[in-house]
């Protein structure tokens, strides 16, 4: 039997409070909806059908960032009016083949676990519906699972329709279910909305097979993923599902030897890969792709973006990077910021108020302070003074500046780009550099110092 899967994501999310869909808010800096979307698709489903209908044109065009092979398994069904989740799924049922095996997942729970998905699918093998219910620390805002008194199920009421002793019942309504596609067609026109809320409740369909006499299995999920299954509503829940998922990562990195000064001050954004005995401190932020080779120390408050770090690298506190590659033993910052592409060679030093953008800088070379470095070829064992800037631009566009081996270049240096610095060369501090330094020759712009004895400073003028 195939699988299908079905995800609403049309409601307007209007406890968010914001013009964002609710289903595109990020965790992780990931759309709620894309977790959902790549937890469905581990499970290997023929189709993956979206319901649609609040800001459905910015959710599609959130959906172009998802991979082609993926958005391939997409179909969408626009539900143009949101009059609840039955209404919300029976726009998808057309889509569905005749004989499937049918998966609901909500578009707000982004971090349900696939292995609690695969026992709802065991489920059906002797039941018509199976659903995943929880007991969270609250039940507050969740539907309730109600049983008679042989403990069999016997329908779901929602917290707006409950009564006092119902809303004391601990097991909730995760939202997810699984069926078959016969049942939807089947029982989906047979549900009404005469409720609170005046909606057409997916969850009735459950009491609707009990009462025809067909097998309803609750499926109670494992305590230890309890928080990963609370839905997300409002900011507060986003917040909670946002360190839920960071503690989770934190954990596995744990798990897998990474040292974590703190696991409840870490962000990952992205992925991390790491080798033997890294170290990173309290509130680095992880982004995109970032791999770290062994014994690499990173500082408090440092940003890494898209870069890879060599052995033995250290990144010293509330240093900025993005999309660069440092090579093996690297020393960079304090507050140093590597801007998109740069390779920088085994031992450089890039030290505090650097900032180095789309340059390549050898083996061994220094530079210590106060600097930009953009455009730039740098090679190996040269110094690089404090306060030197490569001027890249010329109003209208960008130079590249190279710089030979062995170069010292004095503090207070500006080359002007384009301009080339040979093997050798020294630059005496102050120079403004604007043509070739040939190889081992020094250069000084400097004007000979006069010296004025006895010199009187300006007064200020009297009124
Ligand atoms: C729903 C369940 C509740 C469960 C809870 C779990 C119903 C009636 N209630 O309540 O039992 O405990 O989830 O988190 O199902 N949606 C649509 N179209 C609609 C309405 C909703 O696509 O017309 C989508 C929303 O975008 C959302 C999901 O369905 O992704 C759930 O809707 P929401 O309004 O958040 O339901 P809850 O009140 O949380
Ligand atoms: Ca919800």
């Amino acid at each position: 039997m195939a699988l299908e899967v079905i995800i609403l994501a049309a409601g307007m999310g209007k406890r968010m409070h914001s013009s964002l869909p609710k289903v595109l808010h990020p965790v992780a800096a990931v759309p709620m909806l894309f977790h959902v979307i790549n937890t469905a698709n581990e499970l290997n489903p023929d189709k993956i059908h979206l319901v649609l209908g609040h800001q459905s044109e910015q959710v599609k065009t959130a959906l172009t960032k998802l991979d082609e092979a993926l958005q391939a398994k997409l179909t969408i069904s626009l539900q143009e009016q949101q009059l609840g989740t039955a209404h919300a799924v029976a726009q998808a049922v057309p889509n569905l083949g005749a004989d499937s095996k049918v998966l609901v997942l909500y578009g707000d729970t982004p971090l349900t676990p696939k292995a609690e998905l695969e026992h709802l699918i065991a489920a059906l093998n002797d039941h018509d519906l199976s659903l995943l219910t929880s007991e969270p620390k609250s039940p507050f805002g969740y539907g309730r699972i109600l049983k008679d008194a042989k403990g069999n199920f016997v329908a779901i009421v929602e917290e707006k329709d409950a009564t006092e002793e119902q809303k004391a019942i601990r097991e909730i309504n995760t939202g997810m279910l699984a069926t078959t596609s016969a049942i939807l067609k089947t029982f989906l026109p047979q549900i009404g909305n005469n409720n609170a809320q005046g909606e057409y409740y997916l969850t009735d369909l459950s009491a609707l097979l009990v009462q025809q006499g067909y097998k309803v299995a609750p499926v109670k999920s494992c305590p230890a993923n309890v928080d990963k299954l609370e839905g997300v509503n409002n900011k507060a829940q986003l917040a909670f599902i946002e360190r839920i998922y960071q503690q989770s990562k934190a954990y596995e990195y744990l798990m897998a030897g990474l040292t974590l000064a703190d696991p409840q001050r870490f962000d990952v954004r992205g992925s991390l890969s790491f080798g033997q005995d890294c170290f990173i401190d309290t509130n680095v932020i992880i982004e995109g792709k970032v791999v770290l080779g062994n014994n690499v120390v990173i500082g408090t408050g440092c940003v890494l973006k898209d870069v890879t770090i060599g052995d033995g690298s250290i990144i010293s506190p509330y240093t900025i990077m993005e999309r660069s590659e440092l090579k093996q033993r690297t020393t960079i910052g304090p507050f140093a910021r590597l801007r998109p592409g740069n390779v920088l060679e085994d031992e450089v030093h890039v030290g505090n108020f650097v900032e180095v953008k789309n340059s390549n800088i050898g083996k061994g070379t220094k530079s210590g302070h106060l600097t930009y470095i953009g455009d730039s070829d740098i090679g190996e064992g040269t110094n690089i003074g404090a306060g030197t800037i490569t001027c890249n631009y010329d109003g209208a566009n960008k130079h590249r500046t190279v710089i030979g081996n062995d170069v010292f270049i004095g503090s207070d240096t500006q080359l002007v780009a384009p301009v080339t610095v040979e093997d050798g060369a020294t630059v005496g501090a102050g120079t403004t550099v604007t043509r070739t330094v040939a190889a081992h020759s020094l250069i000084v712009t400097r004007a000979h110092p006069r010296s004025l004895p006895n010199y009187q400073r300006p007064t200020k003028h009297k009124k």
